[in-house]
């Protein structure tokens, strides 16, 4: 009987809900009282397993992990539940009843659809990541799980689909959308039978490959980017780019291009001023930097650089807000002098368009003192610079201008 196969017994399950959350400091001891109670190696190790996982999925999933099954692929792979609520929103908005979730993983995606009252098939290929999120799904009645291809599945029972190919192979990451499981071409010639797709994509996916008619959405999570998908039909207003930032929990929207594969625009360079903005990645993979750019009535520190400045720090969710409080060419011995004159012994180090690894830096700078600060090093109109900042309250971009 494989390990997840006996997860799945009954008396299993609720062992497993009667144990305290994961502890390291403990489990060596709970290792070995459920040994003493009797349990065998391999099925205590797999209730361990399950434990530290629902631990480290608190983080996408909240009090909803401590119920769940996971595996480690799967939830790696798996849409944070605070994403997942966007995509199954776009169902709900577009009037979708019934959606296949076509390689459901352990069922991330289809337990949002299912909680918003969407009747939603999750369909998974790999029997025990099927199995895991049969149990996931288990208390929503308008969810099952079917153990099934989804490129040879009958379609004519959906009206929306959602697909989030597997973009890992047994070597690791896999670059080509034709090589996904299943592969992109494929999942994107179904909306051709149903026009209400939606694919979650690497966010890395270039501009020019996408589809026309597709709008692609950048996602990021507190300044991480976590995804781009591809909406089709009455999931998307309209084709284009956008972004969407979610900060502490809160959404905002930046509409980027007008068509899918339109070029970025060029944000004007200027010199720096008073405040330097850094954009959040979803902006920048939505080609979105010279939409921001206008928004604030900012330039460019540099031409090609991501850096914006201005002379306002209002609050923006796009991007970070540093107050720039000094700035000079950039050599490692003149920044070493300032930051010892200020006894600075903690230093954040922020770059881009310089060649320098900041640990390396760090290390060579022989930082001493009570003080912090933070340094910017890029390029200010062309010249190797250090910016010496300070976040404002505004970079913590929670007010939408
Ligand atoms: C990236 S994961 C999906 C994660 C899921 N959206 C979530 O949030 O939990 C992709 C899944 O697709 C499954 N898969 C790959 N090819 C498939 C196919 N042809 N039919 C059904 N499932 C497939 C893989 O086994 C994998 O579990």
């Amino acid at each position: 009987m494989t390990t997840t196969a006996r997860l799945l017994d009954p008396g299993v399950l609720a062992l497993l809900a009667s144990l305290p959350p994961y502890d390291p400091a403990e489990a060596g001891r709970l290792d070995a009282r459920l040994r003493a109670e009797g349990l065998d190696g391999e099925l205590v190790a797999t209730l361990l397993t399950q434990l530290r996982l629902r631990t480290r999925a608190r983080e996408k999933f909240g009090d909803f992990a401590a119920t769940m099954l996971f595996t480690e692929d799967g939830l790696q792979q798996a849409t944070r539940l605070a994403v997942a609520a966007h995509h199954a929103n776009r169902y709900r908005a577009a009037g979708c009843r019934h959606v296949a979730d076509l390689g459901s993983g352990i069922g991330a995606d289809s337990l949002a659809l299912a909680g918003l009252g969407i009747r939603v098939d999750a369909v998974e290929v790999d029997e025990e990541t099927a199995a895991l999120a049969m149990v996931n799904l288990m208390p929503f009645p308008n969810a099952r799980v079917l153990h099934a291809d989804a490129l040879t599945l009958d379609l004519s029972p959906y009206d929306g689909l959602f697909a989030d190919p597997a973009r890992r192979g047994p070597t690791g990451r896999v670059l080509d959308p034709a090589f996904w499981t299943p592969p992109l071409p494929a999942v994107l010639a179904l909306r051709t039978r149903i026009p209400e797709l939606g694919v979650k994509v690497a966010p890395g996916i270039r501009h020019d490959d996408l589809p026309g008619d597709a709008h692609a959405q950048w996602v990021s999570v507190d300044g991480d980017v976590v995804e781009a998908a591809l909406w089709f039909g009455g999931l998307a207003d309209a084709p284009g780019r956008s972004a969407l930032v979610l900060r502490h929990g809160r959404p905002a929207l930046l509409a980027t291009a007008a068509t899918p594969d339109a070029s970025p625009g060029v944000a004007p360079t200027g010199p720096l001023r008073r405040f330097l903005h850094e954009p959040d990645g979803a902006v920048i993979r939505a080609g979105g930097v010279a939409t921001l750019a206008e928004r604030l009535g900012a330039t460019v520190v540099s031409d090609l650089i991501a850096y914006l400045t201005s002379d306002s720090g209002a609050p923006t969710p796009f991007a970070e807000t540093f107050e720039v409080l000094d700035h000079f060419p950039y050599s490692r011995k003149r920044l070493a002098a300032h930051l010892a004159a200020r006894g600075v012994g903690r230093l954040e180090i922020k770059k881009r368009g310089v060649d320098v690894v900041p640990d390396r830096l760090r290390t060579q700078l022989r930082l001493r003192g009570d003080g912090e600060a933070t340094v910017i090093l890029t390029r200010l109109e062309g010249r190797h610079s250090a910016v010496i900042v300070r976040r404002t309250a505004g970079g913590q971009g929670t007010i939408d201008p």
